[in-house]
């Protein structure tokens, strides 16, 4: 086992299922502690924590919906009180809803926007103003989507909170690089999670998807985790204001039929 983030502790907010959960216990098995961080499944942040435990590092288990700004300064406040420090940040949380344009409601488009994006927004917040007043250098690793970038028909409201974590990123690093602390974003493709569970079980709809991934498969949480740990390890310290696409070939793939 190799120890790249021996000493550290990270958040990993969303991290009782799919990518956050493999994020998780990914950076746990590289020697880091970790905050695991679930909004309605208890019972998959549990799991995370003993996957975690036998990887042989610490974890708590808060819950916090990131929409709530009360409940990301708690995450914080817990990751200094239980585990004594704060060095990475990871983003994950995130929903999606499908709807045409013309019939995306106010209770969602306001449940996507307020998870993925004003939820980062206030976390990086917390996170920064601790590492700002004890001077100490700081990762945050935003895991946003293809869709920061790439059109996606009838997902309006997520491609606007994609697209706005895009710019964040971009603008807290030259914000906070002088602090010492990294932003960066991964941005999956189609990842085999809960996200896109009516996708996994509709075969002609993912028959379809695959033929446009050219290394023909659905990506890994795994996948996804192994980039994780290389922009959170000091191997990445030169590295801010960059989206790093994880796609199987996804995003360069237009063709005509
Ligand atoms: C979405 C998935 C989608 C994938 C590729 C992801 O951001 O969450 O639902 O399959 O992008 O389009």
């Amino acid at each position: 086992m190799s120890s790249r983030l021996a000493g550290k502790v990270a958040i990993v907010t969303g991290s009782s299922s799919g990518i956050g959960q493999a994020i998780a216990i990914r950076l746990a098995s590289e020697g880091a502690n970790i905050v695991v961080d679930y909004r309605s499944h208890p019972e998959g942040a549990d799991e995370t924590k003993i996957q975690i435990e036998a990887a042989g590092s610490k974890a708590i288990v808060v819950q916090a919906d990131v929409s709530k700004i009360a409940d990301t300064q708690n995450l914080i406040d817990q990751a200094y009180s239980q585990l004594g420090r704060c060095d990475i940040l990871v983003n994950n949380a995130g929903v999606e809803k499908s709807a045409p344009f013309w019939e995306v409601t106010e209770a969602d488009y306001d449940t996507v926007l307020d998870v993925n994006l004003k939820g980062a927004f206030f976390l990086t917040q917390a996170f920064v103003r601790r590492l700002r007043d004890s001077k100490q250098p700081g990762r945050i690793i935003n895991i946003s989507s293809v869709h920061e970038d790439m059109a996606f028909p009838n997902f309006s409201s997520y491609c606007a909170s994609k697209g706005g974590i895009r710019m964040l990123m971009r603008n807290l690093s030259v914000e906070l690089g002088p602090l010492g602390i990294t932003v960066n974003n991964i941005a999956p493709g189609a990842i085999a999670t809960p996200i896109n569970k009516s996708l996994l079980n509709d075969k002609p709809k993912l028959d379809a998807l695959l033929r446009n991934v050219p290394l023909g498969r659905m990506g890994t949480p795994e996948d996804v985790a192994s980039l994780t740990v290389f922009l959170a390890s000091d191997e990445a310290s030169y590295i801010t204001g960059s989206t790093y696409v994880i796609d199987g070939g996804l995003m360069r793939n237009y063709h005509e039929q």
